[in-house]
């Protein structure tokens, strides 16, 4: 954990008495992340404007998955395996990391929690392997948040593992019907509602006007999710993910999640940075490492073109 002046951990218990680590940074941005799940369930700009979507109907308790932040999927992504939907990382009580192996300055620049998850018993019965699972959740000094993943395949019986992943981001938007995304335009994808049949995208930015639930494969690094009503623009930029599931469960969907209010879908917006298609092989003592940085600024600042480091020279 790091912690100046100026800057600040807190951690305390969120709801239903489940810890959380709050990070706060100098010029008023904050984000929460519970143990639960790893999961972070706040990401504020300076202006205290929440940045993420959470249901109202979100349930805070253990094994059921928090709907909304952003949950991790490992090691499994949706259905794609014999485990629950999304794995089971998002449903295990992680730990503070106290002493992380060090990471590059680039990653230490800011206020951050690491957290830790190592199987049970209990999951080595579902999932026959050893990890290491090492989440650092970053604030950066402009209000960016990072999300950096460290897995390691600790198994001592040589053998090697499998798996898929995703940070499966519920961005909170204005209004759906005035959201587009941008750096997808023209790329492949997996139609999960069309038994994942491949597909390409049109030439334009992506608009929505009922379910979406695709996976792009092998897209570029940077995303852009623009809120025409709030005049906000979300830049998406993701190291070592090539893939990034889009998805909005519209009206039909939304009545039939418990923990997900009906006209909620309207408000919500889940970019998730990925790696699907091709799943991640780790030997014994092979470590993977993934990035996702999130930023926000005005919509302003986006000329139209997907030019991100504009955007963040200029937040
Ligand atoms: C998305 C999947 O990532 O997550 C969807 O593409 C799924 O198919 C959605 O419905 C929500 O999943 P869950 O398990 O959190 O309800």
């Amino acid at each position: 954990m790091s912690e100046t002046e100026n800057k600040s951990v807190e951690i305390t218990k969120g709801v239903n008495g489940l810890e959380k680590i709050i990070l706060r940074e100098i010029r008023g941005s904050s984000a929460e992340v519970y143990l639960y799940g790893a999961h972070v369930t706040s990401w504020k700009n300076e202006q205290g404007e929440e940045l993420l979507f959470v249901s109202s109907k979100a349930i805070f308790k253990p094994s059921k998955p928090i709907r909304g932040g952003i949950p991790i999927c490992f090691p499994q992504f949706s259905n794609m395996g014999s485990l629950e939907a999304h794995g089971f990382a998002r449903n295990r009580v992680w730990t503070i990391d106290t002493d992380p192996p060090p990471l590059p300055p680039n990653v230490t620049n800011g206020v951050f929690v690491d957290l830790l998850l190592k199987p049970t018993e209990e999951d080595l019965k579902i999932w026959p392997h050893s990890f290491e699972y090492r989440l650092r959740v970053t604030l950066g000094p402009g209000g960016d948040l990072m999300l950096t993943s460290r897995i390691r395949n600790t198994n001592t019986d040589g053998k090697a593992f499998t798996f898929t992943f995703a940070y499966h981001t519920y961005f909170s938007v204005s209004d759906i019907s005035e959201v587009r995304v941008e750096g997808l335009e023209t790329f492949d994808y997996l139609d999960n509602l069309k038994n994942r049949e491949r597909y390409t995208e049109q030439g334009d930015a992506i608009t929505f006007e009922s379910e979406v639930d695709k996976i792009y494969l092998s897209t570029p690094t940077k995303i852009a999710i623009l809120d025409h009503e709030k005049k906000r623009t979300f830049v998406v930029r993701k190291d070592g993910l090539p893939d990034a599931v889009v998805w909005n469960p519209w009206d039909k969907k939304a009545k039939a999640m418990a923990d997900f209010g009906d006209d909620e879908y309207k408000h919500m917006l889940c970019v998730e940075a990925a790696a699907i298609e091709k799943p991640i092989t780790l030997k014994p003592g092979e470590e993977w490492k993934v990035r996702q940085e999130l930023s926000a600024v005005p919509s302003s600042y986006f000329s139209g073109q997907l030019d991100p480091s504009k955007v963040l020279q200029s937040s």
